[in-house]
């Protein structure tokens, strides 16, 4: 990283993965060091480095197709807080978006929401994060899903192509991509729990019986963010053994250039969408 005063923002390269990923871990996020090379190589990553104590904060930009760009990683350490590190570093990625030309959209903590607010961010809906503790280890072998019929269901769920992230993520030691019965859904590694989504399914009973059947077919903590509106689904996963751990508001920066024509059960996580 190439620090140049104790505030300056500078552009992450992938080589400071290990120490962004010491931010996210110190906020007790999932993300691990393969959610922090595919930022840092295929996004704009800011950070503030202070001169001998090191990466202090992030924030990401990572461009989607037309004309949309995700917001995440914004992470400030607990002992700089509140000196408006995160304020400037998602100005930097809201300058970077509107020089793109691109509508930002991100998924908040009640934290974030907070800060966003202040900058111009509207929310649009709400995600709820659920995790299920880990299964008794049954191990019931499920379909492999297509590939294609993923990209093209996030694509009508979310209103643009994301494929060269779901390519990413899919590909992943230990990524699995699966189906049945009118579903769809994508399990990969996370610091501390299996994440599952997108999940995409006709509707919301082939979504929970696909999910149902992931938590027979992993032995270990799940975690999924689902359509926070959704009360039907959420008290179907609750009845599941599946419980609330955090809200998420999804808010955006912008007009909105996007229609979606299906639901997604479960998005791809606060830092993809
Ligand atoms: C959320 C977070 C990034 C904020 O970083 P920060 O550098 O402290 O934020 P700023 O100093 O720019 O805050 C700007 C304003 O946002 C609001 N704000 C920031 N943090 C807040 C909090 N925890 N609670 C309520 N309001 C908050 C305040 O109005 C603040 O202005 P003030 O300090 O003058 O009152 C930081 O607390 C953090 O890393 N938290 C853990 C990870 C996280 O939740 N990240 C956000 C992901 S969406």
């Amino acid at each position: 990283m190439a620090a140049t005063d104790s505030v300056a923002i500078v552009h992450l390269q992938p080589g400071d993965a290990a120490a962004a990923l010491a931010l996210s871990t110190e906020a007790q996020w999932n993300q691990n060091e393969a959610d922090w090379r595919f930022f840092l190589a295929s996004g704009i990553v800011f950070g503030i480095v202070e001169r001998d104590v090191g990466l202090i904060a992030t924030a990401a930009l990572l461009p989607y197709a037309q004309g949309n760009a995700w917001i995440s990683m914004v992470l400030v350490t607990a002992s700089r807080q509140r000196r408006g590190l995160a304020t400037r570093l998602v100005d930097a990625c809201i300058e970077e978006a509107t020089r793109q030309s691109r509508t930002a959209w991100l998924d908040a903590t009640p934290a974030g929401a907070a800060v966003y607010g202040g900058l111009g961010f509207t929310p649009t809906g709400r995600m709820l994060r659920m995790r299920h503790a880990a299964a008794m280890a049954t191990k019931v072998p499920l379909l492999a899903g297509d590939f294609e019929e993923l990209v093209a269901r996030d694509g009508r769920a979310t209103g643009f192509d994301r494929r060269a992230m779901l390519q990413e993520l899919c590909g992943r030691d230990g990524s699995r991509l699966v189906a049945q019965g009118g579903a769809i859904a994508l399990i990969r590694d996370g610091r501390s729990a299996r994440h599952v989504g997108p999940l995409l399914a006709d509707d919301a009973a082939s979504a929970a019986r696909l999910l149902a059947a992931i938590v027979q077919s992993e032995n270990v903590a799940l975690l999924t963010d689902v359509n926070g509106d959704d009360h039907g689904f959420i008290d179907n996963l609750t009845a599941s053994g599946w419980s609330a751990e955090r809200p998420f508001q999804r808010m955006r920066f912008g007009r909105s250039n996007v229609t979606a024509s299906a639901p997604a059960f479960a998005g791809a996580g606060p830092e993809y969408g």
